[in-house]
């Protein structure tokens, strides 16, 4: 799902955000990223999200390698992957249906097909009866469920989420984090930046670890890993052949 080898990024003003990361999250697997502010969490995630591109080093996510793909290509590999944000970045001035349908918007789907999978979207984040609601009516942790609606309404198979609690107390962020488990549950594939040690030291997922630039997994961390889709058994065809 994202496999990167080497990967260098220094920024035009000689700053070295990444230092030779080497990572690989397969299919269904959920994980943190940590590390101090200013250690490269975001821009490893700019870099997987297509939003700038690596000084040197492998990127392959979604099969996509992205040193070998087209600036016409961006858009589609962007829409295979949601993301979320610190500080939910909502338009104030559309109601939540249609912050979540933006994406599906800008794609032209039909009006009904958006209504639809708005429901279904906000019924899967809990917010099944707020759709005509703006954010600023919202409280935090229902503003981080819209925007976690809006980043799962195209089915991404990858979830990235940048600080999802960063501006939520623990009883609201323990809720957003029990929302991308269950996500996760049903197969996407969830990468987490995440400063909040109480959720790293519950101990059962695999938390990759970054510290100037540099990553720091060691064996344990990968091997506490759960199995990546308990939820998924294999199809009967591949059962069966
Ligand atoms: N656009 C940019 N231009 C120059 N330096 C940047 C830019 N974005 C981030 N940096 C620098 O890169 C380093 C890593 O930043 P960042 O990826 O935001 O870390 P984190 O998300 O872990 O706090 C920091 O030293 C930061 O100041
Ligand atoms: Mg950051």
């Amino acid at each position: 799902m994202i496999d990167l080898s080497h990967v260098y990024k220094t920024y035009p003003t000689g700053v070295h955000a990444l230092s030779d990361v080497s990572l690989s999250i397969g299919k269904g697997e959920f994980v943190y990223l940590t590390g101090p502010s200013g250690a490269g969490k975001t821009t490893l995630f700019k870099l997987i999200t297509c939003y700038d591109q690596a000084t040197s080093g492998k990127i392959v996510v979604n099969g996509f390698d992205y040193n070998s793909i087209q600036a016409s290509a961006i858009p589609f590999i962007r829409r295979r992957i949601g993301v979320v944000f610190q500080d939910f970045k909502l338009l104030k001035d559309r109601t939540i249906s249609e912050n979540v349908g933006l994406p599906l918007e800008i794609l032209g789907v039909h009006r009904t097909e958006i209504q639809s999978r708005v429901l279904e979207a906000l019924d899967q984040v809990g917010l099944k009866y707020k759709g005509t609601y703006f954010p600023d009516h919202l409280s935090g942790g229902e503003q981080q469920r819209v925007a976690i609606a809006r980043a799962i309404i195209n089915k991404p198979g990858l979830l990235i989420a940048d600080e999802p609690t960063g501006n939520l107390d623990q009883h609201l962020a323990d809720e957003i984090m029990k929302l991308f488990e269950k996500i996760n549950a049903q197969g996407t594939t969830v990468f987490i930046a995440t400063h909040n040690t109480g959720f790293l030291s519950k101990g059962s997922r695999r938390v990759v670890r970054l510290v100037k630039g540099h990553v720091e997994e060691s064996p344990q961390d990968r091997a506490n890993n759960v199995d990546p889709m308990p939820s998924h058994p294999a199809p009967l065809e591949a059962i069966l052949t």
